[in-house]
Formats: structure tokens, sequence, C-alpha cells
């Protein structure tokens, strides 16, 4: 065998070598591509795991202001005369149990039970993790004080288009007037405007290391 074939295989190979690591690769990307909500794989805990530290008033009660907001009732909503009526246009027959309604009324719709925790509720509507992602990761207080380790492990800090994921003419309760725009348009979903209706701030001055809190 002369040197120069020996070259031409050691190129096959690492062709060959190549092409297997990008097929791969395009198999991961589409995999990750596949997952709803951008759970990214990591498991549901549920609203109550959260409230255990977000329902104290030192870091701003974000239990209780999501509660009281309409993403907590969204489930519930779907058992009234109007998501019936709705429902029966669309050619649903119940709205709590089909697809067509509760993808954007519900979180972790479409995850199996084996991903999400013993307690989680899925008739508790929009909860926390529907906009900050899977938590069984991100939830322990040493991980959620740091925002870059938080992110790693599956924390969501909400974009536009995250909302745009339910809020869009997909909905039956799309309103292209809902929104007036500086500019005097209108809008069926404005984030800045949205974002100020649903806001459960931490206080200024928070500080999570006086707590005390156990992780
Ligand atoms: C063990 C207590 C604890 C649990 C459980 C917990 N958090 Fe937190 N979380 C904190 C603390 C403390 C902070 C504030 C960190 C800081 O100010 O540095 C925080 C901050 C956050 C932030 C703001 C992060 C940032 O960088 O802006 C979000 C969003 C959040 N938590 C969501 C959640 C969600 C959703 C859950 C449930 C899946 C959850 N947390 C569970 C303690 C907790
Ligand atoms: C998983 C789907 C989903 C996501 C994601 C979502 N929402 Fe909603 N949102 C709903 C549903 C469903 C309702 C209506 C619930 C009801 O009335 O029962 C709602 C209601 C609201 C309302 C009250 C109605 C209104 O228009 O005044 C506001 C404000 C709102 N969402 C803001 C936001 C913002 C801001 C984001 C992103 C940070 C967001 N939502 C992400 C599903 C979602
Ligand atoms: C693409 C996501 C999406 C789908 C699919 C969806 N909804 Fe909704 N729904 C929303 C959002 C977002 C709101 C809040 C809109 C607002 O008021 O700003 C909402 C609000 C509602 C409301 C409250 C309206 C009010 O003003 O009182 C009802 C009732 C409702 N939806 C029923 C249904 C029914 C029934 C289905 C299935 C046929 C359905 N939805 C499918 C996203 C969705
Ligand atoms: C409909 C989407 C949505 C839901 C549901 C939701 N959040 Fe948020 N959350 C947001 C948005 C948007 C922000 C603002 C992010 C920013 O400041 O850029 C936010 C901010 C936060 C912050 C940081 C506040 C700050 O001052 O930095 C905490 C903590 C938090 N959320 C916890 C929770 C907890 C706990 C729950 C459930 C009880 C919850 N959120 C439910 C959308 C949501």
């Amino acid at each position: 065998m002369d040197s120069k074939s020996i070259f031409d295989r050691r190129l096959i190979h690492a062709f060959l070598g190549l092409s297997a690591l990008g097929a791969v690769l395009l198999a991961l990307a589409l995999l990750l591509a596949k997952s709803a909500f951008a759970d990214e794989g990591h498991d549901f805990v549920g609203y109550q795991k959260c409230k255990t530290c977000h329902q104290k008033e030192a870091i701003g009660n974000q239990f209780g202001v999501w509660l009281e907001s309409r993403h907590a009732k969204a489930y519930e909503t779907l058992g009234t005369e109007k998501a019936k009526k709705w429902g029966a246009e669309a050619g649903v027959d119940n709205p709590q149990t089909d697809d067509r309604c509760i993808k954007c009324h519900s979180t972790a719709h479409g995850v199996p039970n084996e991903r999400v925790s013993n307690k989680f509720d899925r008739t508790a509507g929009v909860q926390c993790e529907s906009c900050h992602g899977a938590g069984k990761d991100y939830r322990k207080k040493k991980i959620m004080m740091d925002r870059e380790k938080a992110i790693a492990k599956g924390l969501i800090i909400p974009t536009a288009e995250l909302c745009t994921g339910c809020h869009n003419d997909e909905s039956p309760a799309w309103d292209e007037k809902a929104y007036t725009l500086a500019d005097g348009s209108t809008s069926g979903f404005d984030f800045e405007q949205a974002v100020k209706k649903i806001a459960h701030p931490i206080p200024e001055g928070y500080d999570p290391a006086a707590t005390g809190e156990a992780d």
C-alpha cells in the first residue's frame, strides 16, 4: 500500500466520523425543537413547590399575586358557559378535557406523568412553570440566588415570544383591539402592557441571605 492511499483512507475515515457527529447533532436539535413550551427536558414540580418560598411578603408574595390572576383560573374558565359555547362552535364537546383548549389553559400540557411531581395539579391553570420553565432542577435556594446557574438548570426569564405562544389568534378569545399602542393603533397583545398587568416583582432591598431560608 503506498502512502497516498493511506492518506486517502484517513481522509475518508475523518469524513465519516464528522458526518456521524453531524447526524447526532441534527437528531439532538430536532429533539430539542420538539419539546413543548421550552421545558428543555426538566421535570415539573407544580406551583405548591414555588409557593414555599415565594409566598413570603419579604420576597414579594409572587404566589399570592398569581393566585388572584386569571392565569390561576385558566382551567376553571374552561368549565364556564362561555367556554362551552365557544367549544361547541369549534366542535369541542368538553373544553376541560380537549387538547384544543387545555393546551393554552393549563401547564405541562402533553408532558407525561413520569415527568411531573405527584402533587402536580393539572387543573391549576397557567402556573409559574408555564412561564418560568419546569422547576425541578432550579428550585433550590442556592441555585435560585444565582441567575446564571438557575437559567442553566431550566429557569426562564419570560420574553414576548413566550406569551404569544398562547396569546395569539388561535384563541377563541382573541381580540385584535385588546391593547392600544402608543401610536394609537391596536393589537391583540402588547408585551409591555400585559406584563404590567401581571407584575409580581421582588421588592427592592430584598436580601435573600437575610431570611434564613432552608435550601
Ligand atoms: C427554596 C426557596 C425557593 C423555591 C422553592 C423557589 N424559589 Fe424562586 N427564588 C428564591 C429566592 C430566594 C429568589 C431570589 C434570589 C435573589 O434575589 O438573588 C428567587 C428568585 C426567583 C426568580 C427571579 C430570578 C431572577 O434572576 O430574576 C424567579 C423567576 C423564581 N424565583 C421563580 C421560581 C419558581 C417558578 C419556582 C418554582 C418552580 C421557585 N422560584 C421556587 C427562592 C425559591
Ligand atoms: C400557557 C399559555 C399562556 C402563557 C404562556 C401566557 N398566558 Fe396569559 N393567559 C392565558 C390564558 C388561558 C388566559 C385567560 C385565563 C382566564 O381568563 O381564565 C390568560 C390571561 C392573561 C391576562 C389577563 C387577560 C388580559 O388580557 O388582560 C394577562 C394580562 C396575561 N395573560 C398576560 C400574559 C403575559 C404577559 C404572558 C407572558 C409573560 C402570558 N400571559 C403568558 C394563557 C397564557
Ligand atoms: C392559543 C391558545 C389558546 C387556545 C387554543 C384556547 N385559548 Fe382560551 N384563552 C386564551 C387566552 C390567551 C385567553 C385570555 C385572552 C384575553 O382575555 O386577553 C383566553 C381566554 C378564554 C376565555 C375567557 C374569555 C373571557 O373574556 O371571559 C374562555 C371562556 C376561553 N378562553 C375558552 C377557550 C375554549 C373553549 C377553547 C377551546 C375551544 C380555548 N379557549 C382555546 C388562549 C387560548
Ligand atoms: C404568565 C406568565 C407568568 C406566570 C404564570 C408567573 N410569572 Fe413570574 N414573571 C413573569 C414575568 C413576565 C416576569 C418579569 C420578568 C422580567 O423582569 O423581565 C416575572 C418575574 C418573576 C420574578 C422576579 C421578579 C423580580 O423582581 O425580579 C419572580 C420571583 C417570579 N416571577 C416568580 C413567579 C412565581 C413563584 C410564580 C407562580 C406563583 C410566577 N412567577 C408566575 C411571568 C410569569
